[in-house]
């Protein structure tokens, strides 16, 4: 069995864990109404029927979690800041108290010696520009987002390492205007690659509002499910190119090439966004890093019924099939096809069915799955890619989406009901795995 050695990554390598505002701030009544509050109200949307008015109380709670990262030895953490919670309507008046309250949690994290690292937008979109302009369907939301990216970048550039403007956008347009299974709940594929095209166009927007006012890293992250056909027919073979299409490059193409997939502008037909002159040059700025955020690979059959993927290493919580290789490959493959900027891998974990038993969380499959995933970033370090750090999905359960409360994914078990954090097994063995990483590197 290849072993993990804390050598196969250089000094610096950076070692973190992420989260999302919707997902653990809680303190909603401090906020503007986001589109996942509305989502949420909605009968049926939500496996729980839960919300995310209080999720881990984050807000109330920083303090605490700074102090976990602080025991994990993490050196980075990427969250995001909730648009409706510094400006709530979307436009027009910021709200100074929400700006206040990033402004404390950035300051904490330097203090413990612990990188910030900004997102702009994971999915909490203010739910005014939902009411007025149906959200991201609207291009009057590009200059809006711009705007507020270049206030966020202007209070907080000099001390945040890195801004991303989107989180995941496949997601966004997707999953929230096609297949409604995330807000806004929406149904419609014409829709969702107009929300995909606009959202493309926010980044690019947004890019170059903030090069005005900082010199602080910026980025985007994706998250890529590498495509493999189930048999190797002409059929399936097909059917997997064109999930990349959508998946993959539909957002690669137009960011480090300027232009959209031709095969995917065919399968769209009708329903293909409508686009402007200069949009693609708008969207291609030059990026000072790519977040990748992987966690399985889709396993693609034409046949009825489908072949399943096979799950030799088994399956998540999530039902998401555990196939590390498939991140070696796929970062060897976009560096060789885009010659992107450094990496950082920004999100990557499982969902897992943790329990307290004595005061432990005895995690091992989370365990396995660390392990084999920082394996196969090695290895696409070894063969050439330039991956510069690792964010852990996530520090704490927390609100999955549709999935609510029901899904765990923290290194940190959050009992909802207290809101006591307890260690998992895995955030042991990340946390003397970081060590032993520090002291190889420090040659001690
Ligand atoms: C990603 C999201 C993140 C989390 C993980 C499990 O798609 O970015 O917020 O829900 O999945």
């Amino acid at each position: 069995m290849p072993v993990l050695d804390a050598a196969l990554f250089r000094p610096g390598f950076l070692w973190g864990a992420a989260t999302s505002a919707a997902q653990i701030e809680g303190a909603a009544d401090t906020r503007g109404p986001s589109i996942w509050d509305r989502f949420c109200a909605e009968p049926g949307r939500i496996m729980d029927g839960s919300n995310i008015d209080v999720a881990c109380d984050h807000v109330h709670r920083f303090h605490e979690d700074v102090q976990l990262m602080r025991w994990l030895g993490t050196k980075a953490y990427r969250f995001s800041i909730a648009w409706p919670r510094v400006q709530p309507d979307g436009r027009g008046a910021w709200n100074e108290a929400g700006f206040a309250f990033y402004d404390r949690l950035i300051d904490e994290l330097v203090a413990a010696g612990i990188q910030p690292h900004v997102t702009l937008y994971h999915w909490d979109l203010p739910a005014a520009l939902h009411d007025d302009f149906g959200g991201w369907q609207s291009r009057e939301v590009v200059p809006l987002f711009a705007a507020y990216a270049a206030e966020v970048a202007r209070r907080f550039g000099s001390r945040v390492k890195s801004i991303a403007t989107l989180n995941e956008p496949w997601c966004v347009a997707t999953l929230g205007y096609e297949t409604a299974q995330f807000a806004p709940g929406l149904t419609s594929r014409a829709a969702a690659a107009q929300v995909s095209h606009h959202l493309l166009l926010a980044h690019g927007a947004a890019i170059e509002a903030m090069r005005q006012v900082t010199r602080t890293p910026l980025g985007i992250v994706l998250n890529h499910t590498p495509a493999f056909p189930a048999e190797p027919t002409e059929a399936d073979r097909r059917a997997a190119r064109l999930d990349d299409g959508l998946n993959v490059r539909w957002y690669m193409d137009p960011i480090f090439r300027g232009s959209y997939p031709a095969d995917v502008i065919e399968h769209l037909g009708a329903d293909a966004p409508k686009t402007e002159p200069g949009d693609l040059e708008r969207i291609a700025q030059p990026l000072d890093f790519l977040g990748v955020n992987f966690y399985t690979r889709s396993f693609i059959s034409t046949q009825q019924p489908a072949v399943p993927a096979p799950g030799a290493m088994g399956f998540t919580d999530m039902g998401w099939e555990v196939y590390p290789k498939a991140l070696t490959q796929h970062l060897v493959r976009i560096t060789r096809e885009y010659s992107p900027p450094p990496i950082f891998i920004t999100e990557n974990g499982m969902a897992n069915p943790d329990t307290v038993t004595g005061g432990r969380v005895h995690d091992e499959a989370r365990i396995n799955y660390l392990r084999e995933h920082l394996l196969a970033v090695s290895r696409a370090i070894e063969l050439g890619v330039d991956v510069r750090g690792y964010f852990y999905w996530s520090l704490l359960d927390n609100f999955e989406w549709n999935s609510g409360y029901t899904k765990r994914f923290g290194l940190f078990h959050v009992d909802y009901a207290t809101q006591v954090r307890t260690a998992k097994d895995s955030a042991h063995w990340y946390r003397e795995f970081i060590r032993q990483h520090a002291a190889v590197a420090s040659g001690s």
